[in-house]
């Protein structure tokens, strides 16, 4: 198994300080699911939840993609929904999540408190000290946190689903111009609070996924979205967690995501390396930023062969040991090969000559 590295901090730690390694790292997002039989075999025996309130079981998911893949870095095995709970509203998975009390209206917001997490997310924060130990000890891993954007925690919220793409929140928050902005403040200290927390607890990185966050005009993004996550950036920055931005269907946000001041800006498939470099050319922060991405999910599904090739090309249009980390353009979905997921991963790790 290709491992992160040899000497001193794990290569992908090494790849968000924007230092030139020997090769650039790959971790998927979604690297832990359904996709896997490992997985499927677990979640005959328990719930979801079930899994991620158990540091053991959310342990054993979580290194389940390192070992069958190689992967150059865990992501914690959890969801952008636990932290629900502090705000007192209650979400299951049926798969996807279901939330028993969801947000009405304006008075539903007035009545929200934030209670302490701890206890709350106790299981995901020992996971991560565990990880931490087990990816140090093998090969040298990273390990990464992750929580949801406060406007993507909004929409679950107030829509449940992804009903017509969340346009239930769009418009209620355009109803509801305080009420909106009370529940981002109070998602916006959660999410910062919780992060922090991870990166005590263990995390090397973090991941903040704004999901949802691509369906508004680029206005509305810098209205409801990046004011939340330019305050947990600049939390996050000051405590020196290194920290990533992802916006699925983001292209149209790339010089708002610049503003955020992340270590890296993760794009989807739709968004080419060109695009994303000249905004940041445009903003002054080229060569600053890491850009992490973007296979498309759906390549998965061809022929090893293929798989290998447009991976390589991919990898050949970024060009470089500096300022890259590489993953797909979204998670990995359910009914995808494994093998083809191998044959990603290897494409990504080999080549690079002797270090590769
Ligand atoms: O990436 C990983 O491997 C770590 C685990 C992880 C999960 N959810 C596990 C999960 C992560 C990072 C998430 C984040 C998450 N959850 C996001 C942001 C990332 C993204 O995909 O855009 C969002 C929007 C959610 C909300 C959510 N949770 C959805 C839409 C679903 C249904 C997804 C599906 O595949 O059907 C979930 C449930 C969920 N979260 C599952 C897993 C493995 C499936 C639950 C099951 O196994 O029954």
């Amino acid at each position: 198994m290709a491992t992160g590295s040899n000497h001193g901090d794990p290569l992908l730690v090494r790849a968000i300080r924007n230092e030139t390694v020997e090769r650039p790292p790959v971790w998927l997002m979604r690297q832990a699911g359904r996709y896997l039989t490992e997985y499927r075999e677990l979640k005959e025996q328990h719930s979801f939840l079930g899994l991620c309130n158990s540091s053991e079981l959310a342990l054993e998911v979580s290194l389940q993609p390192v070992r069958i893949l190689g992967v150059d870095g865990a992501i914690l095995f959890s969801d952008i929904l636990l932290p629900a709970g502090a705000l007192g509203i209650e979400v299951d998975f049926k798969p996807g999540p279901v939330v028993k009390n969801p947000i009405r209206s304006a008075a539903d917001i007035q009545a929200l408190k934030l209670s302490p997490f701890e206890k709350l997310l106790e299981a995901p924060l020992a996971t991560l000290a565990a990880l931490r130990r087990e990816m140090r000890s093998n090969g040298n891993r990273g390990v990464i946190g992750f929580a949801g954007a406060p406007y993507t925690m909004a929409c679950y919220l107030i829509d449940q689903g992804p009903y017509k793409g969340f346009l239930g929140t769009q418009v209620f928050a355009k109803q509801n111009p305080e009420a909106f902005n009370r529940l981002l403040n109070l998602l916006t200290e959660l999410v910062g609070d919780y992060l922090l927390a991870q990166y005590e607890a263990g995390a090397d990185i973090v991941q903040l996924f704004d999901t949802w966050g691509g369906n508004l005009s680029a206005d509305d993004f810098r209205r409801y979205s990046l004011p939340s996550m330019q305050k947990i950036f600049s939390r996050l920055k000051q405590a020196g967690c290194p920290a990533l931005v992802y916006v699925n269907g983001g292209g149209h946000l790339l010089e708002p995501l610049y503003e955020i001041d992340a270590s890296g800006i993760s794009i989807d498939w739709r968004t080419t390396f060109s695009q994303a470099l000249a905004a940041g050319t445009v903003c002054g922060r080229r060569g600053e930023t890491v850009i992490q991405g973007n296979f498309d999910p759906s390549d998965l599904f061809l022929d090893a062969e293929s798989v290998r090739r447009k991976t390589r090309a991919m990898i050949e249009s970024f060009s470089g040991r500096k300022g890259y980390i590489i993953n797909l353009g979204h998670g990995v979905l359910v009914k995808t090969p494994r093998e083809n997921v191998i044959e990603f991963v290897r494409a990504a790790q080999e080549g690079w000559g002797t270090n590769g």
